[in-house]
C-alpha cells in the first residue's frame, strides 16, 4: 500500500527547478515529463529567495504558475520546504543563526545548510515560511506530498558547536539526567577528573586536548538527532494541519550514519532517500572492494542496503527514492558516466527492494552555479540525455504495490554504531563495515533481507542476524530473549558490550545477553589492516574475538594468531555467536542456519543479485560483463531479468 498522495502503482517523478528557467519553457517541460512517463515533480526545496525575496514579502505567482503548468499535464507536485537554504537577508540580519563547525569556525552563507538547527530565531522564520506555504498549497489538488528541508546532515551540518548549541545541549542533558551525580555516573566522569558540579560546566565534545569522553560524545550525537527532529517536527505539525491526505517525508542520505533516522521518521509518513550509486562507490573501499570494478553501475549491496534500511525504519510504512542519480554527478572524487542501462537497473532494483516510487535528480542540467557539471534528464541544450532516454523506454512492473516479505532480518541501530565507532580499536573496523559484511554475505546467498531496529517487532522472522548489537539495555535483552524463542539468532562481535550510556557492563561482554549466548568474552583483537589469522580454516581480518562457553558448544576455533585454540564461533541452542571478521566463515555458518530455518539459499557470484517482491523475482547483473544465472540463463552487463 502506497502512502497517501503517492500513486498506488510504481511511479516515477523528477526533481525540478522551474525558477532556474524562463517560464515560457515550463509548459514544454511539463509535456515532455508526461511523455517520458513521469507522474510528478518535486519543487521548491531551495527556493526561499524567490518565495520571500525580502523579509515578509512573499511572491507566490511564479510558484502558482509552475504548479498549474504541471497540473495541466496531469502531473502531481511534491513540495519541498525551502529551509535547507536560508536567503542572505536573513543571515545578514541574524548572523547568530550560522553554524559553528567542530574546529570552532563560524561558517558563512554562500552555499546551503548554513544554520544551527537549535537556533530559536531560525526556527521562527522557518515556521513562518512553512505556514505560509502550507496555507497556500496545502489543499491544492496537484500537491501529493511534502518533503521537509533537504538531507539532514548534508554539508557536514548534523551538529553545530557554537553557543546556541551549547545551551541547548546543556538543557537536553539536564532533562535526561536530572542530577549531576547521575550524569557523572553515566559518563564515568571520575576518569581523568571530569566530574561536573554545575550544568553549565558540561562542554561540547570538540576542541578537547585528548579524546573526549565517548559517553559524552554519544550523548552529543543523541542530542544532535533530537535537535534535528525537533526542528523537523515544527514544520511537520504545520503541514499536517494544513494539508490532509498528503504524505510528509524527508530525503535521507545513503550510507550515512550521523542522524538517527528511526527518530526522525516517527512523525513522518515514511523516510525517502537519495540514491547516488556512482557518487558513493568509494564507500566500497571500506568493504575491500575496488571502486574501479564498479564504475558502470555501482555495487549492488552499497545501494540496496539503504533501500532495505529506509524501508524498515517505520513498521508498516515503505519508502521511495527522492533523488535518483540519472547521469553523472558532480561531487565525488571522480564522476564517471553511468554505463548504458544503469539508470534502468537502479530503478528496477529500487522497485524490487520495496520502493513505491523513484524520483530522478534532476530535470534539466543546471546552466549556472555549483551544480553545472551535474547531469539532468535533459542536457544543457535541452535534448533528452541518456538517463532520460532509458527512463522513457522503461517497462515498469504494473499492478498494485506489494510489500517485500523477507524471512531474514538484520538488526541495526545508530546508537550502537556511534559509540562503537568512537572506539574502533582498529581504524580498519567500523560499525557500518560490520553491517555490510553480514548484509553482503546474505545477499550473496541470494536471500532477501529486512533491516529493523533491535527493539522492533521481530516475530515475522525465521532468522534474526545482529552484526553488532553493541548497546544492550535490560529491555532489549528481554526482547531478544523472547524473539529468540521462535527464531534463529546469529550475533556478531562486540555484542552486549555497552550499556545505554556507553559503559561496559560490570560483568563484561556480553553482559545481559550472557545466558542467551551461553558464553563470555575472553579477548578481542583489533588487527592491523593487511594482517590475517585463520579460524575454522578461513581467513580472518580486522577483528577477532574469542569466547569462553558456559552453556554453548564450540563450532569453530582460531587456527592461528594470539587467539589460537580458542572459540571463534559458538552455538547455544538456536543462538550462534560469530566473533571473527571473515566473510567465508560467516557464509558457512549462515548457510547452515538458513538451511535449518528452511530458507532456500541460492549462492550468487559477486555483482549478481536476486531480490523478490510481490511474488516476482528480479535478477540483476551489476558487473560490466555478461554473466550466467544459477539456472543457466545469460544476463548481459548492467541488466536485469524480471521473472
Ligand atoms: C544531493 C542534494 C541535491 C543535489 C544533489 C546532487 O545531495 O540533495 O540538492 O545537490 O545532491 O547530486
Amino acid at each position: 500500500m502506497a502512502s497517501p498522495g503517492l500513486p498506488p502503482y510504481f511511479s516515477l517523478g523528477v526533481c525540478y527547478y522551474p525558477e532556474h528557467w524562463p517560464s515560457e519553457r515550463w509548459p514544454i517541460y511539463a509535456r515532455q515529463m508526461r511523455e517520458i512517463g513521469l507522474s510528478y515533480a518535486r519543487l521548491a526545496e531551495f527556493a526561499w529567495s524567490r518565495i520571500e525575496p525580502t523579509e515578509g514579502n512573499f511572491e507566490w505567482e511564479w510558484l502558482d504558475h509552475a504548479i498549474e503548468t504541471l497540473a495541466a499535464e496531469d502531473l502531481g507536485v511534491i513540495l519541498g520546504t525551502p529551509t535547507g537554504s536560508p536567503p542572505p537577508w536573513l543571515l545578514t540580519k541574524y548572523p547568530e543563526i550560522l553554524p559553528v563547525d567542530k574546529d570552532g569556525r563560524t561558517r558563512t552563507h554562500g552555499s546551503r545548510k548554513h544554520y544551527d538547527h537549535a537556533s530559536p530565531i531560525y526556527r521562527r522564520y522557518c515556521q513562518e515560511i512553512v505556514a505560509a506555504m502550507a496555507q497556500r498549497y496545502g489543499d491544492h489538488p496537484a500537491v501529493i506530498g511534502w518533503q521537509i528541508d533537504n538531507e539532514w546532515g548534508e554539508s557536514d551540518s548534523t551538529a553545530s558547536y557554537g553557543p546556541v548549541a551549547q545551551d541547548a545541549f546543556q538543557d537536553w542533558l539536564r532533562h535526561r539526567y536530572r542530577t549531576l551525580p547521575a550524569l557523572n555516573e553515566a559518563w564515568g566522569g571520575v576518569f581523568w577528573s571530569q566530574e561536573y558540579t554545575a550544568w553549565d560546566q558540561t562542554p561540547l565534545p570538540n576542541l578537547t586536548m585528548n579524546d573526549p569522553n565517548p559517553s559524552h560524545v554519544l550523548d552529543f550525537q543523541r542530542f544532535a538527532t533530537a535537535c534535528i527532529t525537533e526542528f523537523q517536527n515544527l514544520q511537520v505539525d504545520i503541514i499536517r494541519a494544513a494539508s490532509p491526505g498528503r504524505f510528509i517525508t524527508h530525503n535521507g542520505m545513503g550510507n550515512f550514519e550521523e542522524v538517527d533516522y528511526y527518530q526522525c521518521v516517527e512523525s513522518l509518513d515514511f523516510m525517502a532517500w537519495d540514491s547516488y550509486p556512482l557518487g558513493q562507490i568509494d564507500k566500497g573501499l571500506l568493504q575491500g572492494l575496488d571502486p574501479t570494478d564498479w564504475i558502470g553501475a555501482g555495487h549492488p549491496d552499497l545501494i540496496s542496503i539503504n533501500h532495505d534500511l529506509m524501508r524498515g525504519l517505520k513498521p508498516g510504512a515503505s519508502t521511495m527514492v527522492m533523488e535518483q542519480q540519472a547521469g553523472q554527478v558532480n561531487w565525488a572524487q571522480a564522476n564517471p558516466l553511468p554505463a548504458a542501462n544503469a539508470v534502468a537497473l537502479w530503478t528496477m532494483q529500487a522497485w524490487a527492494h520495496g520502493c513505491d516510487s523513484v524520483c530522478y535528480f534532476r530535470w534539466r542540467a543546471a546552466t549556472a552555479a555549483q551544480e553545472l557539471m551535474h547531469s539532468g534528464l535533459l542536457r544543457h541544450d535541452e535534448s533528452l540525455d541518456r538517463g532520460g532516454q532509458e527512463i522513457a523506454n522503461l517497462e515498469l512492473p504494473i499492478g498494485p504495490l506489494q510489500a517485500v516479505t523477507a524471512k531474514v532480518v538484520l538488526l541495526h541501530d545508530y546508537e550502537s554504531g556511534w559509540v562503537a565507532n568512537e572506539q574502533r580499536h582498529t581504524q580498519a573496523w567500523s560499525y557500518w563495515k560490520q553491517m555490510m559484511l553480514f548484509y553482503s554475505t546474505l545477499r550473496r546467498l541470494g536471500v532477501d533481507v529486512d533491516i529493523r531496529h533491535p527493539d522492533a517487532d521481530l516475530s515475522a522472522y525465521a532468522v534474526i542476524v545482529a552484526p553488532c548489537l553493541h548497546i544492550v539495555t535490560p529491555e532489549r535483552a528481554e526482547h531478544l530473549r523472547e524473539a529468540a524463542q521462535n527464531s534463529h539468532l546469529v550475533v556478531g562481535p562486540r555484542t552486549g558490550f555497552r550499556t545505554e550510556s556507553g559503559r561496559v557492563p560490570e560483568d563484561g561482554q556480553p553482559g545481559l545477553l550472557r545466558d542467551l549466548l551461553g558464553c563470555t568474552l575472553l579477548n578481542f583483537d583489533g588487527m592491523w589492516p593487511g594482517t590475517t589469522i585463520e579460524a575454522g580454516g578461513e581467513e580472518v581480518t580486522i577483528w577477532a574475538e574469542a569466547y569462553q562457553p558456559t552453556t554453548a558448544q564450540v563450532l569453530h576455533t582460531y587456527d592461528s594468531g594470539p587467539l589460537q585454540g580458542e572459540a571463534a564461533v559458538v552455538r547455544n541452542g538456536k543462538v550462534t555467536t560469530i566473533g571473527a571478521f571473515s566473510s567465508l566463515l560467516i557464509a558457512r555458518v549462515l548457510a547452515q542456519v538458513l538451511a535449518q530455518a528452511g530458507i532456500a539459499v541460492v549462492p550468487l557470484d559477486e555483482g549478481l543479485r536476486r531480490s523478490s517482491r510481490g511474488g516476482r523475482t528480479l535478477w540483476m547483473n551489476f558487473n560490466d560483463n555478461e554473466r550466467r544465472l544459477p539456472d543457466g540463463r545469460h544476463i548481459p552487463a548492467h541488466d536485469y531479468i524480471l521473472d
